[in-house]
């Protein structure tokens, strides 16, 4: 038999079986299930963004990053919730369902793409979801912003908002800032293939591109996330690299090369990309996903997650093939902006291992007291089989840092939280008071659930749990969105 497009089964591979399998339902429940009582505050809707394969991948190790971008939405009103979940249209989901079979080859790699759509736009929109301007869009950072509409989540189109971005691709992670309203934003690889160039854009809250220019990093890497302060925007450069001669022989898109060392880009926003300072890390480590940065007097700081191996569970190590993928912790990076050092200073902050950071955003680029991410804690309950992304998640951590005290929300046995999604009591509430979302999969049952928490008493568990019917795919990044905003 051969491996390629041969009917509809799936291969028996992590990425396509149990918890993990694709799940391709989309659908809407109205009025689901509620356990407890959902929070009166709680008037808006969490949007979030997840991969499930549309059809059997082309090559059977395909990884779960590859898959087609799946919006999930549950619609919170006077109590009530509501349940949608709906595919992106994207270019690639169009044209393989029009063939009924995968078309599109391995992650970013056009050269294990059947010949018909070679030079056709791969980009599966299944990272995050954004809103600008009032507009929602689906984010992957291979390829531009699709719009969906809010309501219905049905696809509106591709975006280049006007022609104010230049760029073939837009990061999946935008920052806003609170006091200005502006979405700080990138893009790298910024013609579709690989290359050492990152183009910064700010972006105002009318929708109107402020600054839009280019850089070079030191090498052409993955750059998945950044961060921004009041004033400066950072970049970390590790080496999760692409070499297009690989790729052409139908190698993985990204490979970890311990040979090169990791940098830290810092930009001022006011002046841009001419007085960018880079900063040397000396080591081969791997930023995961920020938490937020912040100033203090000449310093940058920088609170994030960070692995000392590369994202080994989804590319190889080249120089290594059997290292594995190590768990991330919560660093402080500082660098000083007021001599001419390159050095930065590390120190673990988080002393737990951690990953898909948040905060209260209506505090970003200012110091915050309040971290929220996934976790494990086997004192609470033993970890999972590993799924397609390595173990999954047991528990969420809330680490409050004036108190210097970690607490945790363990979902029961063989559930899984994900991203946590922070959501404030009231626009003026104190920093951290309010709710922490989370989805859970509740693996016994083949069925996800999902969770209200206390955000500053996870240990009490659940205020109310949202019921599903059934599995939603396990996804990536969300957000909250308040009825008053839309
Ligand atoms: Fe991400």
């Amino acid at each position: 038999m051969s491996h390629n497009n041969v009917g509809m089964q799936f291969p028996d591979e992590l990425t396509f079986k149990g918890y993990a399998a694709p799940v391709r339902i989309e659908g809407h429940v109205h009025d689901l299930e509620v356990i407890g009582s959902i929070p009166a505050e709680l008037e808006g809707t969490y949007y979030r963004n997840s991969a499930d394969h549309t059809y059997r991948p082309r090559h059977p190790n395909d990884i779960f990053l590859n898959g087609d971008g799946m919006v999930h939405m549950v619609r919170f009103e006077q109590g009530h919730a509501d349940l949608t979940t709906r595919f992106v249209r994207t270019k690639k989901f169009e044209l393989e369902r029009q063939a009924r079979r995968a078309l599109f080859g391995s992650y970013r790699n056009p050269f294990t793409s059947s010949d018909a759509v070679r030079e056709e736009d791969h980009n599966t929109a299944n990272t995050s979801v954004m809103l600008l301007n009032k507009k929602l869009y689906a984010l992957k950072e291979s390829g531009r912003p699709y719009e969906i509409h809010p309501d219905d989540l049905t696809t509106l189109g591709e975006t280049d908002f006007d022609g104010q971005l230049t760029s073939q691709t837009f990061t999946a992670h935008p920052k806003f800032d609170p006091k200005t309203g502006e979405c700080i934003a990138f893009a790298y690889n910024c013609e579709g293939v690989a290359s050492d160039e990152i183009e910064i854009y700010i972006i105002n809250k009318e929708g109107k591109f402020t600054r839009s220019e280019r850089f070079k990093a030191p090498y052409c890497s993955m750059v998945h996330d950044f961060l921004v302060s009041e004033n400066y925007i950072a970049f970390v450069i590790c080496p999760m690299v692409c070499d297009w001669d690989r790729v052409k022989q139908g190698e993985p898109y990204w490979h970890w090369d311990s040979s090169k060392t990791t940098h830290v880009g810092v930009i001022p926003r006011d002046r841009g990309v001419k007085a960018i300072r880079w900063f040397n890390v000396n080591k081969s480590v791997m930023q995961t996903h920020t938490f937020n940065a912040w100033e203090d007097g000449s310093k940058l700081i920088l609170d994030q997650f960070v692995t000392e191996s590369g994202w080994l569970s989804q590319f190889p190590d080249i120089h290594n093939p059997d290292a594995h993928e190590l768990p991330p912790f919560g660093e402080r990076w500082t660098v000083d902006l007021s001599n001419d050092s390159d050095s930065v200073e590390i120190k673990r902050f988080i002393n737990h291992i951690g990953e898909m950071p948040v905060i209260d955003a209506r505090f970003a680029m200012r110091r915050t007291r309040h971290f929220w991410f996934g976790t494990n804690n086997t004192e609470l309950g033993p970890m999972l089989e590993p799924g397609p992304k390595g173990p999954p998640f047991t528990c969420l951590g809330h680490f409050d840092e004036q108190e210097n005290k970690l607490d945790f929300y363990y979902a029961g046995p063989n559930s899984s939280p994900e991203e946590p999604c922070f959501v404030p009591r009231s626009p003026d509430a104190e920093e951290g008071d309010g709710w922490l979302l989370s989805m859970v999969g509740r693996r016994d049952e083949n069925r996800t659930d999902l969770v209200i928490l206390d955000a500053r008493n996870l240990s009490q568990g659940p205020v109310a749990i949202v019921k599903f019917p059934c599995r939603v795919h396990e996804g990536f990044h969300g957000i909250w969105v308040p009825s008053t905003q839309k």
